[in-house]
């Protein structure tokens, strides 16, 4: 008999309307939307609405109520820790956006928190899952381009983020913390983890609180070295948004990434030319189907592993790696000096 997972959605703000979409096409497969929960009581009845499910204000009151199988929450960091703990203690799986908390410190405390009881923890980071990053991927694991040796990662853009998402522009932390730990963890995704690393900051526009550009140099433990580029302030006319561009050199090869997700490889003299995103879905819309279908595949990996009982591709344990990376950059552009990324160790 097929098994069904019930999938409880917290917060149901900006940006998840598109897990709530997801987690509706993902019905079919097992993954079945069962409730949503918002303290914003009009968000709440509006989601719940819209998915046909029952709504809550209260995190602990959907629990009592609905048998949840899976966690979905799509809050912002401030509130992870304390809704990370509620799961934990309820033995329920949970998924948290990124970024995972805002300090290191409180990162460490929800995986020791999910570890002490035993817990499925993971945290919702989609760049990797995103179609374009997976053929990437498949070419490199394939060695088709050899052993990576270099890298430029760069997402550049002029887009108004702070139109959908306002409260960005108070953030103490800015490029780096929100989207520049999706490029960072590609980054590892991709060649590996870190031994060291410096970091340039930049604030281009003067009505936000903190940095809006990012230039960060890394030396993997491979070897490999390589560029992650994070900006909010460019202005370019033919702006990627919100795509990732990518060059990977390897001893035996290339491979681009440019506008559009066409893929450029080039191997033993030969160059191919592939169109790797996925389609467009019917709740998805450009620019933003990118990051939408990119919901759509962590949700089906994050609702397989708990289905399967195996912890996820991003458990919490595996992003406390790419967070440390975003501790060390915002560490190294204070110092201007390299940084070697923090490494958490379990307590006995
Ligand atoms: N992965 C990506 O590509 C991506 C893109 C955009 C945003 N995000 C992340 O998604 C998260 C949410 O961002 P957003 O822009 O949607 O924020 P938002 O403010 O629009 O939505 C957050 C919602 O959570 C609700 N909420 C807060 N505390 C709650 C609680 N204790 N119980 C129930 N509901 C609660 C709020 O009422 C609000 O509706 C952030 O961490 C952000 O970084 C990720």
């Amino acid at each position: 008999m097929r098994k069904t997972v019930a999938v409880g959605m917290v917060g149901c703000g900006f940006y998840a309307q598109n897990h709530l979409h997801a987690w509706s096409d993902l019905g079919a497969e097992g993954a079945v939307l069962s409730a949503v929960c918002d303290r914003d009581p009009a968000r709440a009845e509006a989601a719940g609405a819209k998915f046909g499910v029952p709504h809550f204000t209260d995190m602990n009151a959907m629990l009592d109520k609905v048998g949840i199988g899976l966690l979905d929450i799509a809050t912002r960091m401030d509130t992870h820790r304390e809704l990370a703990a509620i799961a934990a203690e309820r033995g329920v799986p949970a998924v948290v956006q990124k970024p995972f908390a805002p300090t290191w410190e409180e990162c460490i405390a929800i995986v020791e928190k999910a570890r002490k009881h035993q817990a499925w923890l993971a945290v919702h980071e989609n760049f990797r899952f995103a179609s374009a990053m997976r053929a990437v991927k498949k070419v490199l694991t394939q060695g088709t381009i050899g052993t990576p040796t270099w890298a430029r990662l760069s997402w550049r853009t002029g887009f108004d983020v702070y139109r959908g998402q306002p409260y960005l522009a108070e953030e103490e932390k800015l490029v780096i913390q929100d989207v520049g730990i999706h490029i960072l963890d590609l980054a590892r995704f991709f060649l590996g983890e870190v031994a060291h690393l410096s970091c340039e900051t930049q604030k281009r526009n003067p009505k936000i609180r903190a940095e809006d550009t990012a230039t960060i140099m890394m030396r993997h433990t491979s070897g490999a070295v390589s560029v992650v580029e994070a900006t909010y302030g460019a202005k370019r006319g033919d702006d990627p948004f919100p795509e990732t561009m990518l060059e990977i050199e390897g001893d035996g090869g290339s491979l681009i990434l440019t506008k559009g997700e066409k893929m450029t490889v080039t191997t033993q003299g030969l160059t191919f030319e592939d169109q790797v995103g996925g389609p467009l879905l019917h709740w998805t819309s450009r620019p933003w189907h990118v990051s939408q279908e990119a919901v759509l595949h962590t949700n089906r990996h994050m609702f397989e592993r708990v289905r399967d009982g195996r912890p996820a591709d991003t458990s919490g344990e595996d992003n406390l790696k790419t967070y440390a990376l975003v501790e060390a950059a915002y560490e190294a552009a204070r110092s201007h000096a390299a940084v070697k990324p923090a490494i958490w160790l379990p307590q006995a």
